[in-house]
Parts: C-alpha cells; structure tokens; sequence
C-alpha cells in the first residue's frame, strides 16, 4: 500500500486536519458525507476529514485495484491464495437464478438444495412431524459451536428474539448455543433442558475442532444416558463441510446439511451455520427475510460506484483511522439492546480476518492494518469504558442507531418514550466526543477532535439485520483490500491450538506414569502444570458431573 501515489499525500493530509467543532459547521460538507442504502443512513460527518480526503482515500482505493478486488471475490477467483480457495459467501444469499462459479461450476444451485433441506428439516421438527425418540416433539435447539460458527448465529438469535414477527414464529421455542469447551457452558446451555424434547445441532466447518468436538461428545453422552442409543439418530443432527467426519460421529448424513471450503467461518451466518439453528426457531421465511437484507447490500457493494459505495466507505475510513490517524481501536456501539451480541461478532469478523502482520506476498506490513474492534450497546458503554474515550485515548467510535423500537414504553407522565430516551443518548454522544468542551477545570475538559460514524437503521427486522451484517462483512473486506492483506486465513489461531495438544498430552502422560512434567515446557509452564496436576489428584474421573 505505500507504495501507491496517494499513500504520502495521505500521510501530509493527515497532519494538517482542523478541529471537528469547526468542520461540523460546514452543513455542505455534511450533506456530502451522508449516504443512504436501503433505508440506512450513514452519517461520516464526524470523521476527521476535510474536503480533500475522501477523494485522495478515493484515489488510493483506485491505485489499489479495489474494484477489481472487489469482482473477482464476486467472480469466485481463489483469493485466499494460502489457502488456495475463492471467498463466495455472497453466493450463499444470491437469488435462486443467479450464477457464481467456482472452478467452472455455478455454486448457487447447491447453495439453494442446502437452503430447501433446511426449509423442508426445519418445517418437519417445528409442526412436530419430526419427533424425539420417545414420540415428543422437539422444542429446544442446542446449538453446538465456536467462533464463526457461533457469534454470528448467536447475534442474529438475540436481534431477533423482541422482533414482533420473528417473536411470534418462535413461540414455545427455545434456542440455547454451547461454545465454550468449559463443562459450566455446558450446564448453561442444558440447564432446565429435557432431552425428549432437546434437538442438538453440532455446528462446525472442519468438524475437527477441539472445543466443538468435545461439547459435542459430551451432550451426545448425555442424550445416551437419558434415552439410550437410539436417540442420537433422531436429537443430533450436524453442519459441517466435513461431511465424512459428521457420518463418522454417528450422525446420518440425511441428517448433516452441507456448506463449502469457499465460505470462510466468521463469514458463514449466511450459510446453513445460520440456517438451520435460525430456521429452527423461527422458520425458515424469517431466515429467508434475513438474507434478502443481506443480498440488498451484496448487489449495493457489488455494483456502486466507490464513492456512493457505503461499505466502501466504511472500509476507507477504517483504513483512515487505522492506518493514517494511527488509531488503532474502533468501539462499536449498537444504541439497541438486541444487538448487544453484534459487537462481539464483529470482534471475529474483523480481528480475525485483519489482524495480521504480513501482506499477501508474505512480506511484514510497513504500516498500521488491522484495529482492535470492542463494543458493548449503548446505553451501558456509557457507564463502563466512555470516560476513555471522552477523556482517555482516541477511539474511533460507530454508532448504530434504530429508529423504531422493537419494544417501545410510553408512560404518561414521562415527556419522551423509553426509546426515545435511548436515542436521545445515541444522537448527543456523537457530538459530545466531537465538539467537547472547555471549562478552567481541566478534569473537566474535553478536548473533542474524536471521530465517529453515526448510522440509522429504520427498524431491527430480519431483513436489515441482514443488511447490518452484509455492511460489516464487506467493510471488514474492504480495509484488507487496501492493506494488501489476506482476511480469508486465519493461521495465527493454530499455534495456541499445537501447545494446547501438547499439554493434553503431558498431562495424560503424568497422571498416567505418576511422572514430572518434562523439561520440554519451560520452567513457568512447568510449575503451572505440576500445580494443576496436584490439585486434580483425587478428584472422581469419571461421569457427567452436574449435567
Ligand atoms: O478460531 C479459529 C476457527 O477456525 C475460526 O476461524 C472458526 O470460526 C472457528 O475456529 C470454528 O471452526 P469450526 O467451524 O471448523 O469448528
């Protein structure tokens, strides 16, 4: 990316920026950094940036080659070149007579036979013509999986729990998620469950992970200890594109619904990883509603020019603050309590495709790529980490606002509505960390300068819930563009994952031998083992514990 023409003329601009008090009181300047997308409002206002800067992070998108970029990840080019695969999550939400290839064939005909088992399985177990072993119908869902095949899943359950509609078709139902290999993850996530009436859905791409895999044993041994073997066939069904690992855990492969190499895990809501739990609870039209959102901001990302383009935008002003302005954070702040979960989503999507140190070639990054993304919904941020950022560092803030609640409280004797007093806090923040203000304390000072992004959404439904995330997923992909980076790998994961196996192992040998840990862990590791192994002596091995 340095070497591109813009890349100092960048840096210059950044240096010389005014006070954001003053450039808010340009209205043009507003006007021209306010963007509308299918009901969305993005307001850029309150970035830090003049009139010259959109067009020169313009100019480096363009030296960049962000558009073709851009097609060939629509096109199905494999470029997640470490892994020699093409990124086509886009595929997952196109419509029925769209073709997308991948290797000469048109993926989309698969993409929808998964999607029609889905409606057909998922219609099946909510009339209750799919029942348990016993003869009940199944009512709960436990949903087993991490990471990607978790998060996404997870926010998009809690978004829509309140929605009025979505909230109607779930009703008598239940959906529960197990990511965490800690057995008390388990007890939550069974806790009041009944087996006659639990279905587990194991959710995992490679159906090799160590955390999913054994959740997954786990409650398959609970399933056997309550309703006997037989249940398994009729209380576990699977997601995974390991289809031959699904069958070999005992699950029949009529009852495994597919998805493919080319959709990365934090990239696969849109794919039977969110399909089958969502449809589960709440039918298969909502999922559907879902990823017509998604697919409104797909066909917007894929065929607007860059400068009207608003996931375009979001990613070159992320680069912006990342890259040029140094800013190495982004808070993101959903002001609606049913997207609390969202933050810790977009925390995967983003860290876990840019957060890396060399650039697609395999050379160390000359620049700052990459932004620690953290959040929490507004308004409980504000009484937790917001004095940093009012008066601490400087970190890039995105407001995400809802103009309709899902749950309104109007009280007579109050002037505005519950959510009204909401959005009250969501419009004054923006201001308050650009304008600041000053006072002769200077504990009570705020200098201001502090960007954000202020978005709109007219109402949280399926459908923009599914826009919301789109937004994301492509903004997330366009930072890696500019920087130059692969965001479809993920190998700085495997490390942890090889040490973890080796401990495994140490600590089945010692209990085993009765021997010490070896010497070929270091010293602090050592007597952190030797610590752990005596205070698990004695303790009863055996059994499922408090499931
Ligand atoms: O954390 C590493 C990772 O591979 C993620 O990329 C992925 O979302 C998660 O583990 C779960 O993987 P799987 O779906 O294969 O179980």
């Amino acid at each position: 990316m340095d070497g591109a023409p813009s890349y100092p003329k960048l840096r210059a601009h950044a240096e010389s920026l005014p006070h954001l008090k003053h450039l808010l009181e340009d209205a043009a300047r507003t006007d021209a950094l306010t963007f509308e997308q299918g009901g969305i409002l993005l307001d850029f206002s309150r970035q830090n940036a003049t009139a010259e800067t959109l067009p020169l992070l313009l100019d480096l998108a363009r030296e960049r080659g962000l558009e073709s970029s851009i097609k060939s990840m629509f096109s199905g080019e494999h470029i997640n070149e470490t892994e020699g695969r093409a990124v086509l999550h886009v595929a997952l939400r196109a419509p029925r007579d769209a073709t997308i290839f991948d290797q000469g064939a048109n993926v989309v005909p698969e993409v929808w036979s998964v999607l029609d088992k889905i409606r057909a399985f998922s219609g099946k177990v909510r009339d209750g013509s799919w029942k348990g072993v016993t003869g009940k119908t199944l009512t709960h869902v436990v949903a087993i999986g991490i990471g990607g095949s978790y998060l996404g899943p997870a926010f998009v359950h809690m978004a829509l729990e309140n929605e009025p509609e979505a909230s109607e078709a779930a009703s008598g139902r239940e959906l529960t998620f197990l990511a965490n290999v800690d057995p008390v993850d388990c007890v939550n996530a069974l806790k009041g469950a009944d087996p006659e009436t639990t279905l587990a859905v194991i959710v995992s791409k490679t159906f090799t992970t160590a955390e999913t895999m054994r959740n997954a044993r786990t409650v398959r041994a609970w399933f056997k200890s309550k309703l006997g073997e037989a249940s398994i066939a009729k209380h576990m069904v699977a997601v995974s594109t390991n289809l031959k690992g699904v069958e070999e855990f005992g699950i029949d492969p009529e009852n495994a619904f597919g998805f493919w190499d080319w959709v990365g895990g934090r990239f696969s809501v849109s794919s039977a990883v969110g399909a089958l739990p969502l449809s589960l609870q709440y039918g298969f039209d909502v999922f559907e509603s879902f990823l017509k959102g998604m697919r409104d901001i797909d066909g917007h990302f894929a065929s607007a020019p860059l400068e009207k383009n608003i996931p375009v935008l979001m990613g070159l002003f992320n680069v912006w603050n990342a890259t040029f302005l140094k800013l190495g954070t982004c808070a993101v702040l959903p002001y609606a309590q049913a997207l609390s979960k969202f933050p810790a989503h977009v925390q995967q999507l983003s860290m876990e495709s840019n957060g890396k140190g060399v650039d697609m070639a395999g050379n160390p990054l000359s620049y700052e790529a990459g932004e620690i993304d953290f959040g929490e919904a507004g308004t409980n941020g504000q009484h937790s980490f917001y004095q940093l950022v009012h008066q601490g560092r400087i970190v890039p803030a995105e407001f995400i606002g809802v103009l309709k609640s899902q749950a309104d409280v109007f009280l007579s004797e109050e002037g505005s509505s519950s959510h009204e007093e909401l959005l009250c806090n969501f419009f004054a923040q923006p201001d308050a960390l650009a304008l600041g203000t000053t006072t002769d304390n200077p504990h009570r000072n705020f200098e201001g300068n502090r960007p954000s992004l202020s978005m709109l959404l007219p109402v949280l439904n399926a459908f923009t819930v599914g826009q919301l995330l789109a937004l994301y997923e492509h903004r997330v992909a366009v930072s890696g563009f500019i920087w130059g980076i692969n965001s479809f790998d993920q190998w700085g994961v495997e490390l942890g994952k090889v040490l973890a196996g080796k401990v495994r192992s140490e600590l089945v040998r010692c209990r085993a031998e009765g021997g010490e840990v070896g010497h070929s862990f270091n010293h602090s590791t050592r007597k952190m083992l030797a610590r752990y192994l005596e205070a698990s002596k004695g303790v009863e091995r055996v059994g499922l514990g408090r499931l």
